[in-house]
């Protein structure tokens, strides 16, 4: 690859014990599935204030819930693409020091395969009921109707069991990232726009215990100025090969690395 850092990042991650991975909406751009921020954006064409709070799905559900419903459609038109497999081949030479956190909802990683996956923003596949506190998982999409979902047992106004602004990360989710922390040789942040807290917080810890930070990205962002090493570069592209480069390092000795 055309980075100075390409064999520098490949040994490093050959190297590392413990690896994380955090991923934004740009790895699942080549799926098809839209970001939130840059050109084509969600953001771009809807509100997040209009949308992706409580106060609106209470304000106007029928309007929240027609968009979640959308956007599990598009979803599950989508497919895992290069990135989510590579990172899957990732977690099988890495397990059990490896974690990937994804501030997605989609699925994906999981559809790819990733086990070892922190929802740190949760699923749009849920519908959760903030009264009592029933859940259920949506498999299809067909088979919902277009009403407002209220919830069996207690009747309360379900919600798509996403994070909404506002709401704060799903506590376990918050531990088990803070508890892997210490044990991170290596962070990879793929396709974040790292505007959202406290995801955007993850690199910043990192680094503060001593680990590298890595960014692949096709644009620069905030974690750029920290990053160990940027990879500008679309994501289906990069990491596949990164990861595949990186496993090639593992099998040559040490000292050889290092040459030239
Ligand atoms: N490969 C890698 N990165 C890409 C690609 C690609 N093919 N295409 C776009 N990107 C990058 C963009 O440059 C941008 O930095 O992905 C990032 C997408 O940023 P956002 O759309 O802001 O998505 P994300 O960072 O995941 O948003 C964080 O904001 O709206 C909330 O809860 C929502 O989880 C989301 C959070």
């Amino acid at each position: 690859m055309d980075s100075p850092f390409w064999d520098l990042v490949t040994i490093w991650l050959a190297r590392a014990s413990g690896v994380m991975v955090l991923t934004g909406a740009g790895i699942s751009a080549e799926s098809g599935v839209p970001t939130f921020r840059g050109k084509d954006g969600l953001w771009n064409r809807f509100r997040p204030e209009e949308l992706a709070t409580l106060e609106a799905l209470q304000r106007d559900p029928e309007r929240v819930w027609t968009w979640y419903r959308w956007r599990r459609k598009k979803v599950l038109q989508a497919q895992p693409n290069p990135a989510h497999r590579a990172l899957v081949t990732l977690e099988q030479w890495k397990q059990p020091h490896f974690l990937l956190v994804t501030q997605n909802v989609d699925g994906l990683h999981q559809r790819a395969g990733s086990q070892a996956v922190v929802e740190f923003h949760g699923n749009l596949f849920e519908d959760v009921c903030l009264q009592c506190g029933f859940h259920r998982r949506i498999e299809s999409v067909a088979s919902e109707d277009s009403a407002v979902p209220y919830c069996p047992r207690c009747g309360h106004l379900l919600k798509p069991g996403v994070v909404m602004f506002g709401e704060p990360i799903p506590e376990q989710a918050l531990h088990h990232v803070i508890e892997f922390i210490p044990r991170t040789d290596i962070l990879l942040v793929i396709g974040t726009s790292a505007q959202v807290y406290p995801a955007a917080a993850i690199p910043r810890w990192v680094k503060d215990h001593g680990g590298k930070v890595v960014e692949v990205n096709p644009e620069q962002t905030p974690v750029t100025e920290m990053a160990d090493a940027f990879l500008r570069g679309p994501a289906g592209k990069l990491v596949p090969k990164l990861v595949q480069d990186a496993m090639k390092k593992q099998q040559v000795p040490h000292e050889r690395t290092f040459s030239g």
